[in-house]
């Protein structure tokens, strides 16, 4: 399959893919992540409101069935996502003061980190290869200035450190990530990001990585190396392309983002942000590599000759 391709031809960079309880439990949606991705991050249920609806309540059934069936299939996890302004819970975004919102991310932090660092990582020792990614989402706007949030707003910049090193003080295993949409070039946003790690990473190293999300239009690939190269620049250990998907999915545009990634030794993968078109945030776009009949389309086949 294409994740298989890819590892032998690059020696490690994995393809995976977004998934949920949902898609596990779709024969059809199954059958191509056991044989065609090699890593898995959570659509929606690793995301605040899904995990800590209230405070101090947790519902781990739909994030544990997804790394259960990882584990078990020896998928890679990225976790998706700590602290991130969107699917964020009212009783946090209605939070005023300082020291409660940086208790309330410490303890969000602890205990999904937590939850997932030591089970993960002991288990993972079996598969040697396989390790988590957790990250902070889309913290800038398109001028790569602050985006306004409760997190922001309450604690300034501050709320970045805060959150990296609680990841680091309960995970110490995994990868840290930062995350944004829109790095699709070396335009002022991804510029902002190199910006904002090169200075939260100044006084000790706590992010480890940076994620372009990549929700692309047709003919919108050309800028993928540049930006790759760009976040590469920041210094930071890995990069990698999170949440790709392509309107109209042209097999040019799939093999220009997949060169891209191959060309810059940073680029640690690639994970599509779904199986197939049917199941797709975008499905009226037909931006994945399965149709709707979970059938292989035209930029798959070119990624596999690509990769054979
Ligand atoms: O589960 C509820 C269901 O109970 C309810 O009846 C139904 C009615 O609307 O909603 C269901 O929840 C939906 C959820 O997906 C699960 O299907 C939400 O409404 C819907 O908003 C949510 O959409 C997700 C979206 O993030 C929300 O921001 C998409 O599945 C998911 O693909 C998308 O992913 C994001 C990344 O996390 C971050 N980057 C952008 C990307 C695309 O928006």
């Amino acid at each position: 399959g294409l994740h298989a391709k890819f590892v032998a031809k690059t020696g490690k960079k994995y393809w995976g893919s977004c998934a949920d309880a949902g898609l596990i439990n779709n024969a059809a949606n199954v059958a191509i992540l056991r044989s065609d991705f090699g890593q898995v991050t959570g659509e929606n249920s690793m995301k605040w409101d899904a995990l800590q609806p209230s405070r101090g309540n947790f519902n781990w059934g739909n994030a544990d069935t997804l790394v259960n069936w990882a584990v078990s299939n020896g998928k890679l996890i990225r976790g998706h996502t700590l602290v991130w302004h969107s699917q964020l819970p009212s009783w946090v975004q209605g939070i005023n003061n300082r020291d409660t919102l940086t208790t309330v991310i410490q303890d969000h932090i602890r205990a999904v980190a937590g939850r997932y660092a030591g089970k993960i990582y002991g288990l993972l020792l079996i598969f040697l290869l396989y390790l988590t990614k957790l990250s902070v989402s889309e913290i800038l706007n398109e001028n790569g200035t602050l985006r306004s949030s409760v997190f922001s707003n309450v604690l300034g910049e501050s709320f970045v450190a805060i959150a990296f090193r609680a990841a680091r003080q309960y995970d110490p295993y995994s990868k840290l990530y930062i995350n944004d949409y829109n790095l699709d070039s070396n335009n002022a946003k991804t510029q902002g990001t190199v910006a904002i790690v090169k200075r939260v990473n100044q006084a000790g190293k706590l992010i480890d990585g940076i994620g372009t999300q990549m929700h692309l239009e047709a003919n919108g690939a050309g800028g993928t190396l540049a930006a790759l190269q760009a976040l590469a620049g920041a210094g930071v250990e890995e990069v990698a392309i999170t949440e790709l998907d392509i309107k109209g999915a042209s097999s040019n545009d799939y093999l220009t983002v997949l060169n891209a990634c191959r060309q810059v030794p940073t680029c640690v993968g690639i994970t599509s942000w779904g199986v197939s078109d049917r199941d797709s945030w975008r499905s009226q776009n037909s931006p994945l590599l399965f149709d709707t009949n979970y059938r292989p389309k035209a930029a798959y086949n070119a990624l596999i000759s690509a990769l054979s």
